[in-house]
């Protein structure tokens, strides 16, 4: 398999093939909007190094690239490098001649909990491993061969399901937002972060949402803030919004968003998540939980738009989830500040339910019960009935 055919080259934030050995390019986010550059992942030292950089970030990305990367590793590995034409004289792959004494099965392994420490927030890495985990549970004793056929398999399904899980969290999230201003000709919406192809493998979560409106000529402007310290948004959401020309995109610093509230008109917020408590609590990109403050003053309606992956019905609540801080100097550099300065940079914060107005998946819109609460379980048993 490779890429999801349509995308536009330039938003491909990974390029995978299948054949002949499995093989992966990632775009290099941090020289982004300035050059598009892709830079091989030939093994899970180098997909822990491109997520831990933020070379690649994203949620549902650093899953993908973390078992792609392994994927990649495993076939070189232990099954070896083809040839020119792709294969070897009887069609197989030579073996490797860097193989190791150890199984297939127990390098994944040791790989997997390596990757785990890449980056500590975003739950989608942890689901993806645990998927390739519950996947060689079922191939144990199974030949090295087939180990690493398991691993590609389980990578290449994640990769597939991401761009139509977030096609249909798109088309929900637009419907969802058209229902509440069922007047409006187009719709006015403010988003944080980067949510779009640049983060998944195609389309994008909120970014996604913005993007399902606009196929409908439904949208009449995206306000982007800014999101420092890394500036996601001016760097990526607007690169992709002029990419893709979004009518009425607009960068926003970040601390114009409740002056920009204020002014009306907006019909939505639309921001991604990385991790989504059973209790509904959203960990997302530093400025989130602000920008969930400034709607709920302002009266303007709050979606978290994520697909299932990102959902963890096994963390209780925020008060549980890990919020990754980023080096001082990532910040004293991109601010300009002394060097003696100290500083705190957590990379997310967390927005609680109660700020929330819907949770988008791919499986429909989550509402809070009569009561205001979220219960991420029984939504995740029966999505229909819930
Ligand atoms: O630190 P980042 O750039 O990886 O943070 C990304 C975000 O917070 C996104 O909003 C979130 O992962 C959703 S991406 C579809």
């Amino acid at each position: 398999m490779s890429q999801a055919p349509g995308l536009q080259a330039r938003l491909q934030a990974l390029r995978y093939s299948s054949s002949p050995a499995p093989s992966l390019k990632v775009l290099d986010q941090l020289q982004l909007p300035g050059e598009a550059v892709y830079l091989p992942v030939t093994d899970a030292n180098e997909a822990h190094a491109v997520i831990s950089s933020m070379q690649v970030r994203g949620a549902p990305l650093i899953a993908m690239v973390a078992v792609l990367g392994l994927a990649v590793d495993m076939s070189a590995k232990y099954i070896g490098s083809p040839s020119a034409d792709g294969s070897s004289a009887d069609g197989s792959f030579a073996a490797s001649s860097t193989g190791s004494a150890s199984s297939a099965a127990a390098y994944a392994e040791e790989r997997l909990a390596f990757l785990a420490t890449s980056r500590p927030t975003a739950v989608n890495l942890f689901n993806a491993i645990a998927d390739v985990r519950a996947a060689l549970a079922l191939v144990k004793d199974s030949s090295d061969a087939a180990v690493c056929a398991t691993v590609q398999a389980a990578a290449e399904r994640l990769l597939a399901q991401d761009v139509s899980n977030n096609e249909a969290l798109g088309e929900a999230g637009a419907a969802a937002i058209k229902a509440l201003h069922p007047a409006a000709a187009s719709l006015s919406l403010v988003t944080i972060c980067n949510t779009g192809s640049l983060a998944t493998a195609g389309h994008g979560t909120a970014l996604g949402v913005a993007r399902s409106l606009h196929a409908t000529s439904s949208l009449g402007s995206l306000a982007i803030l800014e999101t420092r310290p890394y500036n996601q948004g001016s760097r990526l959401t607007a690169y992709e919004a002029l990419e893709d020309g979004l009518p009425g995109a607009k960068l926003l610093c970040d601390s114009a968003a409740a002056a920009y509230l204020a002014k009306g008109g907006v019909h939505a917020a639309v921001v991604g998540a990385d991790r989504v408590a059973a209790n509904g609590d959203t960990a997302n990109k530093i400025g989130t939980y602000a920008l969930a403050l400034h709607c709920r003053s302002h009266g303007v309606p709050f979606f978290v738009a994520a697909p299932t992956t990102t959902l963890d019905a096994s963390t209780p609540s925020a008060a549980e989830i890990v919020i990754e801080e980023r080096p001082a100097d990532e910040l004293r550099k991109s601010s300009g500040a002394p060097p003696g300065i100290a500083v705190w940079n957590p990379a997310f914060d967390v927005t609680p339910a109660s700020l929330i107005t819907g949770i988008v998946t791919e499986k429909g819109v989550i509402y809070p019960d009569g009561n205001g609460e979220y219960d991420i379980a029984a939504f995740l048993a029966d999505p229909a009935g819930y």
